[in-house]
């Protein structure tokens, strides 16, 4: 029974004999493909996907979706949220495959869409995109503001992991009850009230001087000072340690590089010089200049930090010296103390954080990489070619010859973790029930391969194939990059082979083992064969003398 089992799951490389243009088409999709309309001239590629980025978010939508809402199979929902605290909770965006809301991750991707829609919303308007840039950023600002009713309170959390990770279907069976979980002034959560000012500070700074929506942006600034004087109430503290619901969710090891961020972002929509030098003050303070490099992500924002203090306060060689420090450590694999090493594929492959989803270090590296680039000429070449070839990986050229974005090609992911999209609702089937995606979850980053470059598409294979907020995040910017520099064609434009199918117990490893096992166990059969022989001729020969001996 063993070694059939092994035989049976090993294998090596086996190509798919599946049609490479069908495949695609074959999902049933009761929600058409969005369309894009760039600008003549640009890449259409390039606008694809981010059009398709953004209709991914549009995807993800809570509450009471609007009239223009693109996403067929989508419902209003969660329409009570918030009603255990007598607040209105409802809107917003569920963080990924689920239905749970969270403010930190939220918070983080608005930021991260903001800033990159800053900087290049040339790309968005060259896509035909920047309306639907806004109302992206605003569907999950106008949440913020609402989980901010008044200047010592906000919600952080709803929906209960317990209850919500025990339910997988679609957005109109969503279980009850949906507790929602607050910080204040004295329970504080300085990291979550830090990174909530710097989401709503970026927005005003994009709605003011991009957007052209005065108001709008105003209202933004006076909620995020609100919420950033919540942040700096002391004592300091984790918000997981005044909402433990979150634990093990979205949970932050650190509060201080939040607390400068949300100050940065403050000087740069208000143009308030206290908070630069509140930003300056806690960067030295908690000694940010000298922390040991580790990969940017929702949990801790400090490599970019680094980067927007160099851009907001340049007088200050601080910031510009320890984001050069930052990048150079996380791009270069032999640098001292360096996170990260290149997979034999190419990818940047941090330890630690790439496990659970390689293509956010991967992107979150590059956009910041991207963003000094345009701050230091010296160091603009090597960063943005650092950039160029990871997005470049995560568009096709790898070894599984798959964009990590769904929709686009036939080789594009298949199963993204997300509940509503896949069809089922049998939590204990999750991958075969059904065995097709019943939706195409168009232009959601998925997790990603392993640190082998493999990837395997299997829809409950949460590190690979999860979908979240801040998995996209980055990528709206990095697109908006592409297009704003008329990149050419993405790599998987000219892919027509199928993606390279990899058994679990994949390569050689596995002809190994049933190789070795097969051996041994003939060795074994001989030895024993050979030992029985040996026995039964002893005995017949010498059996009798040898009882008379022990009986003497
Ligand atoms: C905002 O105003 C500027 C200057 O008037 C203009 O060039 C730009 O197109 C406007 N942007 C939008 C989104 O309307």
């Amino acid at each position: 029974m063993r070694i059939a089992r092994i035989l049976s799951s090993c294998c090596i490389l086996v190509l798919t004999v599946t049609s490479s243009i069908t495949s695609v088409h074959a999902q049933n999709t009761s929600s058409s493909a969005p369309t894009s309309s760039p600008q003549p001239g640009v890449n259409k590629n390039y606008a694809n996907l981010l059009t398709y980025s953004m209709w991914f978010y549009e995807a993800l939508r809570s509450g009471k979706l609007p009239s223009n809402n693109r996403v067929s199979w989508r419902h209003d929902s969660g329409l009570q949220d918030g009603q255990d605290h007598n607040v209105d909770l409802t809107g917003g965006y569920y963080d990924a495959g689920d239905y749970l809301k969270f403010t930190l991750p939220l918070a983080h991707s608005l930021a991260l869409i903001s800033w990159g829609g800053i900087e290049w919303y040339d790309g968005y308007t060259k896509a035909n995109q920047a309306s639907y840039l806004h109302d992206t950023v605003r569907w999950g600002t106008d949440w913020l503001m609402k989980a901010h009713p008044d200047s010592n309170t906000l919600y952080v959390q709803v929906g209960s992991g317990d209850i919500d990770n025990n339910y997988w279907g679609p957005d109109t069976g969503i279980p009850t009850p949906r507790p929602s979980y607050f910080i204040n002034n004295t329970a504080t959560g300085t990291d979550v009230a830090a990174m909530t000012a710097a989401a709503l500070a970026s927005a005003s700074y994009l709605f003011a001087n991009l957007a052209n929506d005065t108001n709008y942006a105003n209202q933004l600034s006076s909620a995020a000072q609100s919420v950033f004087a919540l942040a700096e109430t002391q004592p300091f503290h984790v918000y997981t340690d005044s909402v433990p619901a979150a634990d093990g969710l979205y949970q932050t090891n650190t509060y201080m590089p939040q607390l400068v961020y949300g100050a940065l972002w403050m000087y740069k929509a208000t143009g308030n010089s206290t908070y630069r030098d509140k930003a300056s003050n806690y960067f030295d303070q908690f000694s940010l200049g000298a922390s040991t490099v580790s990969p940017m992500d929702w949990s801790d924002p400090t490599g970019a930090v680094y980067v927007l203090g160099a851009e907001l306060d340049n007088s200050n060689t601080k910031y510009a010296t320890a984001a050069k420090r930052w990048l150079d450590t996380m791009t270069n694999p032999s640098a001292p103390k360096a996170p990260c090493v290149f997979t034999n594929g190419g990818m940047l492959w941090c330890d630690g954080y790439s496990n659970s989803n390689s293509m956010v270090p991967l992107q979150d590296t590059s956009l910041l990489a991207l963003l000094y680039s345009r701050l230091d000429s010296s160091k603009s070449q090597q960063y943005t070619d650092f950039a160029t070839k990871q997005i470049d990986y995560m568009l096709g050229n790898n070894y599984m010859l798959t964009p990590y974005v769904c929709g686009v090609h036939a080789n594009s992911p298949h199963n993204p973790h997300h509940a509503g999209a896949s069809g089922g609702t049998d939590i204990n089937n999750i991958n075969t029930s059904p065995a097709e995606e019943l939706h195409i979850l168009y232009g959601a980053i998925v997790g990603g391969p392993n640190k082998d470059d493999i990837f395997y598409d299997e829809r409950n294979d949460w590190s690979q194939t999860e979908v979240a907020l801040d998995y996209n995040a980055p990528f709206q910017g990095l697109m908006a990059y592409q297009i704003s520099t008329n990149a050419s064609d993405p790599p998987y434009v000219s892919i027509t082979d199928p993606r390279p199918y990899v058994s679990r117990s994949h390569g050689l490893a596995g002809w190994l083992i049933a190789v070795i096992v097969i051996v041994i166990l003939f060795i074994l059969a001989g030895i024993g064969y050979f030992a029985w022989l040996k026995r039964e001729a002893l005995r017949r020969r010498f059996g009798k003398n040898k009882e008379y001996a022990y009986a003497a």
